[in-house]
């Protein structure tokens, strides 16, 4: 019933003459939570963890606040842990012993490697949580690529058919999910064809993508203890961070081979990317928020220049917000925990 004076717009007592003021649905936490577009839940969660040899050992991971790697038989009862929060699934990485590891990352096709035997302990302990596993030859190759060589060169086809392997006896040890994070061309379709054809129809595929060259994974390469022995980067096989249609493509592409869920990785600098894949694939889509996102928050955190809680849960929020089904991240125990208490 305002009538506007003059061309001010303004009412005549003064107040600013605006049909639409969006504020009002802001007015109190009851209306924030009626009119939330997006929410966050313990069931959008997966936590990468990361395993040693031996027993009974936790050690930290300096460039990882918070974030352990652990013997096998100490991963078994963190993941029953997460699972009694409600985190359905984890991602399991190996620090591998450095003689272990060479040119061919042969260590991977090992039955008895650290994966499968984290596989095994927590597929018989923690039955109800879903297991997925990293394909890829980086954690066990001397020269921490993801893929063989020769010389310089990462050998496309040739990697691929070991990756199939790795694939297979990760599901034989009892991997609910294969996440190829290599970014190989047709490793796929070959998982896929690789693992229907030995019986494992039902074992999904969590394709990495959209997987970027990217300085975030940093802190990640000092946990599975290949930071030192990286030669060169990995920029002929993981993507250039200046591209967007190319992801669209990897996405067709690894769809039309058998994908059954996306990833985008790193998370919070791709968010567009994310929501690109989700708009126009329709598919269950992911995004790792990786070890240098996760040090990058809690690092400001401990030095007090900002609210590590509050920024950990705005930072899962948004990935929600720009359309992921879910999120791999370090924070799973910590923001489900938050969740629960409400
Ligand atoms: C290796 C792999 C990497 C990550 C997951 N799988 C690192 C890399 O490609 O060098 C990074 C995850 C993180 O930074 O948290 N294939």
């Amino acid at each position: 019933m305002h009538e506007t004076i003059g061309t001010t717009g303004r009412t005549r007592d003064g107040a600013l003459d605006l049909p639409r003021r969006p504020r009002r649905n802001r007015r109190a936490d009851w209306t924030r939570r009626l009119v939330r577009e997006t929410t966050l839940s313990v069931d959008d969660l997966i936590w990468p963890i990361f395993v040693i040899d031996g027993a009974k050992r936790r050690e930290p991971v300096a460039s990882l606040p918070g974030v352990e790697r652990m013997s096998v038989d100490e991963a078994a009862r963190a993941v029953a842990d997460a699972a009694a929060l409600g985190i359905p699934a984890v991602a399991l990485f190996p620090f591998t012993d450095p003689a272990a590891r060479d040119p061919e990352g042969s260590e991977a096709l090992n039955p008895q490697n650290l994966v499968c035997q984290a596989l095994r302990l927590i597929k018989r302990e923690v039955p109800e949580i879903g297991l997925i596993t990293d394909v890829a030859l980086d954690p066990y190759t001397s020269h921490g690529h993801d893929g063989l060589m020769e010389g310089e060169r990462i050998l496309n086809d040739a990697t691929v058919e070991t990756l199939v392997r790795q694939a297979l006896v990760q599901a034989e040890a009892g991997a609910d999910v294969i996440a190829p994070s290599d970014m190989m061309d047709g490793r796929v379709g070959a998982i896929r064809a690789g693992l229907d054809e030995a019986g494992f129809a039902d074992v999904q595929i969590m394709s990495y993508a959209a997987k970027y060259a990217s300085a975030f994974y940093g802190p990640f390469r000092d946990a599975i203890g290949t930071k030192k022995a990286l030669v060169g980067d990995k920029k002929t096989y993981q993507m250039d961070p200046g591209n967007g249609d190319e992801a669209e493509l990897e996405a067709e592409l690894d769809i039309a081979e058998g994908a059954d869920m996306l990833m985008v990785k790193p998370g919070m600098p791709y968010l567009d990317v994310v929501r690109r894949l989700k708009d126009r694939f329709r598919m269950p889509t992911f995004a790792y928020q990786v070890s240098g996102e996760y040090a990058m928050i809690q690092a400001a955190a401990q030095n007090g220049w900002l609210d590590g809680d509050a920024a950990m849960m705005e930072s899962l929020q948004a990935f929600k917000r720009a359309g992921a089904d879910g999120v791999l991240t370090y924070f799973a125990v910590e923001a489900a925990r938050k969740l629960r208490a409400g």
